[in-house]
């Protein structure tokens, strides 16, 4: 099946098939391509180009894509996307006064949601899951990255991982699940942190592997979760089942989680809400990536991640949604490049190269994904007539999407 875009007004995050990853001051450039054709083959990007030299080709369907952009939809490297029922609750706490620490001191939180997760049936979970997954491809997500967190028993994880393996199977778009079983110490193991760290290394991680239901292993490393001690041994347990390491580290407190992470080769670091000088310099010249989660920033009213000082010391710099009922029940990635430009001060370039490639790269797929590259996925947006690129970011409040290509097909 050959289909041909032709007329789009501009083809954004043109790339060379080397590029995995892009940093520093090479962030601020977005190599495009103005009055642009692509062809898609067999789900695939397999020419494009300026229409002055449109070749000839005979396709099954043609777009035509006159004052529109097209892109590379967006890669969203950190998700909590299943889950069960909401916290809409605790919103009202919090409007009311309360903390999000306060909230999870009182039994609320992930243990909330771990018991909700717990009391729903795996096919209830399902649905509940396939309804916001859905909604994000139509938003313009191409790719997601998806955690468990939410079981915090044996049952209970497995049953998250099964859902995400089942979306997988049934979606187009590329998912990659994520074990954090580490994602908080559920009551009964409140004074026994090495019995539940015992459970997840010695009982759920080799179930995990043996049923492939898993690509990463995820730790929230903070204060009042999982110590820096905690989180390299489930690190190193993970690396010896397979899963490289990408993790929670400095939402609310610096606590050493990013060395830790540059230590075992974390294929990401993400939050980096609170960022010490020394946090930067560490992640220089590795092969980590920093991700940061503009909207869950927005929603908990923390910090943003110090975009400004870390594309300064040369990193380079993923952002995602961070999709979960507590913190950002929002999967919009448009709001996420938006809140980028807006709160972070990065450039509309910056934040498209954050949400593409380096999205990508943060979830171990910019080979396949992320860019306007031949033989890559054609996992593509094309938006509805805009003055520039510059309009995404600018108008935070529309939705500027006017079509979602997923491996070739249009998404529905
Ligand atoms: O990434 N910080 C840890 N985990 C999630 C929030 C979990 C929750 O509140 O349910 C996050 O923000
Ligand atoms: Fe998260």
């Amino acid at each position: 099946m050959t289909t041909l875009i032709i007329n789009i007004k501009e083809l954004l995050q043109v790339r060379d098939s080397s590029i995995l990853k892009i940093s520093g001051a090479e962030m601020a450039i977005l190599p495009t391509i103005k009055n642009a054709y692509l062809v898609i083959q067999n789900g695939l990007i397999s020419d494009f180009g300026s229409m002055k030299d449109l070749p000839n080709v005979n396709p099954e369907k043609c777009i035509d894509a006159d004052g529109k952009m097209v892109l590379p939809s967006w890669c969203d490297s950190h998700t909590h996307i299943v889950y069960a029922g909401n916290r809409e609750q605790e919103f009202v706490d919090r409007i009311n006064g309360l903390t999000y620490e306060e909230i999870a001191n009182r039994g609320g939180g992930i243990l909330n949601s771990a018991k909700k997760l717990n009391e729903t049936t795996e096919d209830e979970i399902y649905n509940q899951s396939k309804a916001r997954l859905e909604e994000v491809i139509r938003l313009g997500t191409g790719a997601v990255e998806i955690k468990s967190g939410y079981g915090l028993t044996i049952e209970g994880e497995l049953k998250m991982l099964r859902v995400i393996q089942k979306l997988s199977q049934n979606y187009p778009i590329t998912i990659r699940a994520t074990f954090l079983g580490a994602h908080a110490f559920p009551l009964e193991f409140k004074e026994n942190h090495k019995g539940y760290i015992d459970l997840i290394i010695n009982e759920m991680l080799p179930e995990i592997a043996k049923n492939k239901l898993a690509d990463y292993i995820d730790a929230f490393c903070e204060t009042g979760y999982f110590t820096v001690d905690e989180t390299e041994q489930i690190m190193e347990a993970g690396i010896r089942f397979g899963l490289k390491p990408k993790i929670h580290v400095n939402q609310f407190n610096s606590i050493g989680g990013i060395l830790a992470g540059v230590k075992y080769k974390a294929l990401s670091v993400d939050h980096l809400e609170i960022m010490k000088k020394e946090d930067i310099e560490i992640l220089k010249n590795t092969e980590t990536m920093p991700v940061a989660l503009p909207s869950c920033s927005y929603f908990l009213s923390i910090p943003y991640t110090p975009a400004r000082e870390m594309i300064a010391a040369g990193l380079p710099l993923a952002i995602a949604t961070d999709y979960n009922p507590g913190s950002t029940p929002s999967g919009n990635m448009n709001f996420v490049v938006a809140t980028a430009c807006i709160k972070m001060k990065m450039t509309p370039e910056e934040a498209i190269n954050a949400a593409t490639i380096n999205g990508a790269y943060a979830m171990g797929i910019s080979q396949t994904h992320g860019s306007i590259t031949v033989g890559k996925k054609a996992n593509l947006i094309i938006t509805k007539p805009i003055p520039s690129y510059y309009q995404l970011p600018y108008a935070f409040g529309s939705n500027l999407i006017d079509t979602v290509i997923i491996e070739g097909e249009i998404f529905t």
